[in-house]
């Protein structure tokens, strides 16, 4: 038994937090590099919290640059036991409309420029991703978002692009003919990364625009994106407050706190 820290990964027009209390603003290094930005250390009813927005403050960063294994190392280093990712998500189905939050429970990654382990020449891993995000802090988050008021809705799959420019209308029906339901550009290789590190991971995505598959609607607008979530800022927010406020008070183990015990294939002799 422990205790919990969560690490919050904001996205898109997340670029602070309000309602952190003693929070001080921490500079990490990395082996793999530096991570998007310093990381905001404070708690959030009586639980410690380590925020990072992804994109750097001011979204200095785009989604093929940034850096993955920093921002994924930096929140283990300052003790996150937990990481929860709040991110801007196109919908690729009419019944989740902009405004809703979901708590995905699959990928298909289809990002191809980015680096996706920590290991390899040496020290050679192969986590699994079966099941890729932490069942139990998707429920605490998704219970959190319902007890805020957002409309919710829990499971998902979510198809992580490269970009920076969103989808064709061929590429966004191509998708939903995958049953896909949601669509973003930073969930990869973030939660194979988490995994890596034994973090269990859940992502929150919120709604922000119906990508290009629909006909009679032009495709997405960066302000229309930021529109939807400025509005949704205030309950983002109180989703995090009714998160930390809900967990127990002791953190029993999950099976992702160890699952290289499982995972590493090079023999003891051969690591470098
Ligand atoms: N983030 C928000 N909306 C998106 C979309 N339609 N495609 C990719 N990433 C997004």
């Amino acid at each position: 038994m422990s205790e919990w820290t969560i690490g919050i990964i904001g996205g898109s027009g997340l670029y602070r937090i309000d309602g952190l209390e003693d929070a001080h603003w921490v500079a990490v290094t990395t082996p793999w590099g530096p991570p998007s930005d310093d990381l905001l250390v404070g708690h959030i009813a009586g639980v410690r919290c380590v925020f990072l927005p992804r994109h750097g403050r001011g979204h200095h960063l785009g989604p093929s640059d940034l850096n993955f294994r920093a921002n994924v190392d930096a929140m283990k280093q300052l003790g996150v036991t937990d990481l929860l990712s709040v991110s801007a998500i196109g919908s690729l189905r009419e019944d989740l409309p902009p405004g809703y939050f979901v708590v995905v429970d699959q990928f298909v990654d289809r990002t191809f420029a980015r680096t996706k382990s920590f290991f390899g020449t040496g020290l050679v891993a192969h986590v699994s991703m079966a099941d890729p995000v932490c069942p139990r802090l998707s429920a605490f988050a998704a219970d959190a978002a319902r007890d805020a008021g957002a409309p919710v809705t829990q499971g998902g799959t979510y198809l992580a692009m490269e970009g920076p420019q969103f989808s064709t209308r061929a590429e966004s029906l191509l998708y939903r003919q995958w049953g896909c339901d949601v669509i973003g550009m930073t969930a990869m290789p973030e939660a194979k990364l988490a995994r890596e590190a034994e973090l269990p991971y859940a992502l929150v995505g919120m709604v922000t625009d119906y990508d290009a598959w629909r006909p009679e609607e032009a495709g997405v607008e960066v302000t229309d994106v930021l529109q939807v979530l400025h509005g949704n800022a205030a309950l983002a927010r109180q989703m995090l407050l009714r998160f930390c406020a809900a967990l127990p008070a002791v953190r029993a183990p999950s099976p992702i706190d160890r699952c290289l015990d499982h995972a590493i294939i090079t023999a003891p002799e051969a690591r470098d």
